[in-house]
């Protein structure tokens, strides 16, 4: 692993890698380059470079990165990986590069939608420092090679258990913080993670079902009202979970800002239906129905919805 001094001495460790070249694998990777650190994406293709439009507001950069096959087992040193890929490929995505991260302990921020990736991947890694990066930040492909990045919503940096010993952590953190990006570094990941999480249950499932645009579900009698029930089932499993008191009206009201920030957007999972891929039910409303059912928690709506979006794809 780079050490504290030599991260701070700013010796040439200042690249980071992003596993996986998707929408908000390419947001990280532009965002990183505008704060000085350079990128190395670890995608399918097996090319030695990438490139892509980035269009924010009516402006439209080229973003080039250095780029290799994924699964090469021979990994540059990097200071940190961001895993991008979606929550269900994690762990395949991961398995090939695992030696190389085991044998220089490189940090891994995960960068999921849903819960449940933690886990899969803190058994692959006994031992590596792991962090969590929680975000509503929008962007979608306009086009094949034309990102549009639409809203920047609040980040959140955390730890789920105390693999990342703080100096570290606080490096990450300024590096990150470095890009622009609003994101905060956070003692309470979990529930900024069982916020999102119900964020995701509402706007990801809805929208999908619908095909329509996060906006879209705005202003809409029908998505509120399918909001409310989710977010009363939702909450009480959060409460139980986290041990804590939780308001659904902060939820609804959380809802409803992220909704607005990306309303030109499609959702994670919209994308993934209207591309016909497999989708993060699984770890999103699936997971949250698992808990309820430890739990001895009825959640008819949640789990209504949870079969709903086990497309096909889904099951194979
Ligand atoms: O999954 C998504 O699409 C995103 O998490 C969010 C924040 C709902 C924006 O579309």
């Amino acid at each position: 692993m780079a050490s504290t001094s030599q991260i701070e001495n700013g010796s040439n460790l200042t690249k980071w890698g992003i596993l996986g070249a998707g929408a908000m694998g390419w947001l990280w990777t532009y965002y990183l380059q505008r704060a000085k650190i350079d990128t190395l994406l670890l995608q399918r293709q097996n090319t030695s470079y990438r490139e892509c439009i980035i269009q924010k507001d009516n402006i439209f950069e080229n973003c080039r990165t250095s780029a290799m096959k994924s699964d090469n087992p021979s990994l540059p040193t990097i200071e940190a990986l961001i895993v991008s890929t979606k929550a269900y490929s994690v762990r395949s995505a991961l398995l090939p590069i695992q030696e190389g991260l085991i044998s220089k302990q490189t940090p891994i921020i995960l960068l999921q939608n849903g819960l449940g990736v933690f886990e899969e991947v803190r058994e692959l890694f006994p031992k590596q420092p792991i962090l969590i990066l929680s975000t509503s930040n929008g962007a979608y492909w306009q086009e094949s090679e034309l990102l549009k990045i639409t809203g920047s919503g609040s980040s959140y940096l955390g730890t789920l258990d105390n693999s990342v010993p703080k100096p570290l952590k606080n490096i990450l953190f300024n590096r990150l913080k470095a890009t622009g990006l609003p994101i905060l570094l956070t003692d309470n990941i979990l529930k900024k993670l069982w916020e999102k999480l119900l964020v995701n249950c509402s706007i990801n499932s809805i929208s999908a079902l619908w095909l329509c645009r996060n906006g879209d579900l705005l202003d809409n009698p029908n998505s509120k009202e399918i909001w409310k029930r989710i977010v009363l089932e939702g909450v009480e499993v959060m409460r139980q979970e986290l041990h804590q008191e939780v308001e659904p009206s902060e939820i609804l009201s959380l809802i409803d800002q992220v909704a607005y920030k990306t309303s030109a957007n499609y959702s994670s999972m919209c994308e993934d239906r209207r591309k016909n891929r497999p989708n993060e039910v699984d770890y999103i409303l699936g997971y949250v129905v698992r808990k309820a059912y430890q739990q001895h928690l009825s959640v008819p709506t949640l789990e209504t919805l949870a079969d709903l979006l086990k497309f096909p794809e889904n099951s194979s």
